[in-house]
Order: C-alpha cells, then structure tokens, then sequence
C-alpha cells in the first residue's frame, strides 16, 4: 500500500510547530520553535505576543520541517492542523496557514483537537499500542481521565472542577518567584527537598473521577504566607516536593481507581505535565501490583509539537474525518 504523508502544524500556545510523518506514527521531522524565553520576562505568556511571534515564525518552520524530511509539498497527501482548544489568535496563525496550504496544494485539511494530539503522542512512542486503554491528559490546560475507546472515540470518565494540574504548577513556581514554566522548575527542585515535610491536601482522593487543585494552591499560598509573617525560613525544595507528591499522588490514585474499576491494563499518560519524573515514577511504582502497565511518551513529545498533531490527524484522515475550508479556530474546544 502507499505510503500516507501528513504535514503537521501546531499553533495553539506558545511553540510554532511543525512535522512531517509517514503513515501516522513515524516521524520524518519534527520542528518545535518555542517562544519560552519571550514570554518568561511577563511570568506566562501573552497571547498578543505569542499570536505575532507565530505568524513571523510559521513559513519557515513548515519549510524547515520539510526540508528535515527530505520532502517536497507536492509528496504531502494531506495537512493536519490544531484548531483548538488554545489561544484564539495562536491557533488562527497555524490554521489559516493550513488552509492556505491544504487549498493551493488541493489535498485535504485535517482540523486536530490539540488534547487529542497529546493522547496521540503515544501512538509514536508506542508502535505497538493499539485503543482501548485509559489516558491521563495533564497539561497547562487540561487534567482529564479519559476512556480512548477506538481511535478518535474517547469517553470522559473526570475532569478538573477548577485548576489544570499544569497550571497549579506554574502558580505555585510563581508564588514563589521561581520562574516561568513552573512545572520544570519544581519537578528539579523537588528531588533535594523532603516530599514528607509538610502535608499538603489531597482533594477528592477518594471520591469520583474528578480533580481539584484550587484548595492545595490555597494551601501552600497560606503556608508561604504564614511562613513569611512569622520571619521563618522557607525551604523551597521541600515546599516544591510536598506540592508535588500531593498532585502526583491524586493524578496516579484516580487513574489506577479508573482502570481496574473499568477493566483496562493500560494507562498512557499525555501532556506536559506527563514529563514530570515524580508522577512517571509514582503512578509506575503504584501499578506494579495491579498488574497495569503504564506509558509515556518521550520528553520532547509531551511538551506541545505537530508530530503529535500529525498522528491524530492521520487517524482521523484515513477514517474520513475531514474538514473543509470553512473550518475555524475553536478556542475552547472540547476532546
Ligand atoms: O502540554 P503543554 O506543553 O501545554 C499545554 O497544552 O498546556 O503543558 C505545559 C504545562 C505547563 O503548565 C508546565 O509547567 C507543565 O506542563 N510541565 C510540567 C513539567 N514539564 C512541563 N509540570 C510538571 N513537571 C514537569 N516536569
Ligand atoms: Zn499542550
């Protein structure tokens, strides 16, 4: 059979990306420019910002993605592009691009749900992982357990009611003047510190599907503060380490709660909070016993890139889930 090349553009945030991938789970390039640095200085970023540096940025990392591959646009057999959720003009950068290309070079445009993307991410990790299986999607975004049925068909079992695990991440580097993406800088941080030092709360551990990350931000604002009022040393490490252990412990209990209660041995974690080492190695050390095996896909794939973005939408192309060019950016976009 033919070989099917998808050209990959990823747009929603702050990285322009771009991929070229043959029939959907080999990666032939994969080009992530991150506009990280421009945005630190603001402690997160700035959509106006990001929307500007995308459109300066889009042609030549499309160019450059298909050079790294070796390929011409006339081998593209389809372009996949991420149309939401994200931030409204960030996505419209990557998306009118797609169109444009997908129009002049006649081949079909593939709109890409960017959450669905980062379950995706997988797939190319994974040659070998086939649905179903359950997924954890944690992201600056997005902390979802989801039910991957078949390709494309997922069933949300929880959601988070309030803050994305990512995002308590960042706020809390924040508080403590630690830098932009906080994730990161925590996760380093955490392995000198002592996750057993303070006791931070675990929110609905117990109960349901769902996720809270609101009251453990309060929680260790309110230490801080406290910390503060009363003169005393504040040791980061272990501030950072017992966040940490309180959010991976809720993200790994639920997503084994959900697998045995609904029958499944896989667990693939997604999104930029998947690279965290405490919650890859916890959520391993938990599953030995239960006989569930865990997946994640590799540092440079969890963070936001358009092979992921390649891999959903080739799915979605050879199971005719097409769009048309009155496809339009869906900022809040649901999986
Ligand atoms: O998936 P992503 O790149 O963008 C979104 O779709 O949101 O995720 C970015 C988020 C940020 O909140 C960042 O702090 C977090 O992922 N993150 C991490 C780590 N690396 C990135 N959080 C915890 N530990 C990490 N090692
Ligand atoms: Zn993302």
């Amino acid at each position: 059979m033919k070989d099917i090349i998808t050209l990959a553009i990823e747009s929603s945030c702050d990285e322009t990306a771009a991929s070229v991938l043959r029939n959907g789970r080999e990666i032939l390039s994969n080009v992530i420019s991150t506009q990280i640095e421009l945005h630190k200085k603001f402690g997160g970023v700035v959509p106006e910002v990001a929307s500007r540096k995308h459109l300066e940025n889009i042609d030549a990392v499309v160019q450059e993605a298909l050079d790294e591959a070796n390929m011409q646009f006339s081998d593209i057999d389809h372009i996949a592009a991420t149309y939401g959720p994200g931030m409204v003009g960030a996505l419209l950068v990557g998306l009118s691009h797609a169109k444009a290309l997908a129009y002049t070079l006649d081949i079909p445009l593939v709109g890409v749900n960017h959450i669905e993307g980062h379950v995706s991410a997988n797939y190319i990790e994974h040659k070998d992982l086939k649905p179903p299986f359950i997924t954890l999607i944690v992201s600056g975004g997005h902390t979802h357990l989801v039910e991957v049925k078949d390709y494309g068909e997922y069933e949300i079992l929880g959601k988070t009611r309030d803050d994305a695990s990512g995002e308590a991440f960042d706020k809390i580097a924040r508080a403590m003047g630690l830098g932009y993406p906080g994730g990161p800088i925590i996760d380093k941080l955490a392995k000198e510190g002592n996750k057993h030092a303070i006791e931070f709360p675990r929110a609905y551990i117990d109960e349901g599907y769902d996720f809270s990350f609101s009251g453990l931000k309060s929680a260790v604002l309110n230490y801080l503060n406290a910390k503060k009022m009363k003169n005393e040393e504040i040791v980061v490490e272990d501030v950072a380490a017992s966040f940490q252990e309180a959010v991976v412990e809720v993200l790994s209990t639920k997503a084994l709660k959900a697998a045995k209660e609904k029958g499944y041995s896989t667990i693939a974690l997604a999104g930029g909070v998947a690279s965290n080492s405490a919650l890859r190695e916890k959520i391993t050390e938990m599953s030995k016993s239960e006989g569930i095996e865990i997946k994640y896909p590799s540092l440079i794939l969890c963070t936001d890139n358009a092979a992921m973005i390649g891999c959903a939408g080739y799915y979605n192309f050879i199971n005719g889930r097409i769009h048309d060019m009155s496809l339009n950016a869906v900022p809040n976009l649901k999986i």
